[in-house]
């Protein structure tokens, strides 16, 4: 199960690495929280698309309830945040916790949040990277699973610098879903590991 809310290239890059019939997981549907070019992804794939906006619920619990009984149907054994723009819920949390992974645009604990690309710019670090975690109830807190750097060239702008780092998401969250079901994460308090 994908959960995502822009462009869609990392659902791309796991529904290509899925249609590889010796890739050991498959994208059962996608979850969108608005309009998205990742509903056109999905529909070029011929995946299940849900779309579960915020604005079409009384409150964010209301939400919260309606987004987890959205996946929840699908059974999966592993839910992916790719580029989803919301916080989940406890009610998400709660039901789908230590089976969510994230891909985030930095190398965290650097930059954790939306705006990850522009801060680390912004900062003038020389690396910043990738990082594929656990999602925890913190904005991109939970266990570290794996990381990647990216060197920053002098003349990078935001989006020359995440489309690098995109690329290398792109490989790391193939790898990152690869491992995580057939080996599973490990977890030793907060230090998750693919066992
Ligand atoms: C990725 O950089 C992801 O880490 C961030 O948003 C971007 C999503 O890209 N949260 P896309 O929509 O998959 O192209």
């Amino acid at each position: 199960m994908v959960l995502a809310s822009g462009t869609g290239t990392l659902l791309t890059a796991l529904l290509t690495a899925a249609a590889d019939e010796s890739y050991p997981a498959r994208v059962v549907a996608v979850v969108v929280d608005r309009p998205c070019r990742a509903e056109d992804v999905a529909a070029r794939f011929d995946i299940p698309v849900v779309r579960c906006a915020l604005a079409d619920h009384p409150d964010r619990a209301a939400w919260d309830v309606a987004i987890t009984d959205a996946v929840a149907r699908f059974g999966p054994a592993l839910v992916v945040t790719a580029g989803f723009m919301k916080i989940l819920g406890p009610t998400f949390l709660s039901r789908f916790g230590g089976t969510i992974l994230n891909s985030h645009p930095a190398l965290l604990p650097s930059f954790p949040g939306a705006h990850a690309v522009a801060d680390a710019l912004e900062h003038g670090v020389v690396v910043t990277g990738a990082t594929i975690h656990l999602v925890d109830d913190g904005v991109d807190t939970g266990p570290i699973l794996m990381q990647a750097p990216v060197m920053i060239d002098t003349d990078d702008d935001e989006a020359s610098l995440h489309s690098r780092i995109k690329s290398v998401e792109h490989v790391l969250l193939v790898q990152a879903v690869a491992a995580f079901v057939t080996r599973g994460v490990t977890s030793h308090g907060r230090k998750a590991r693919f066992s």
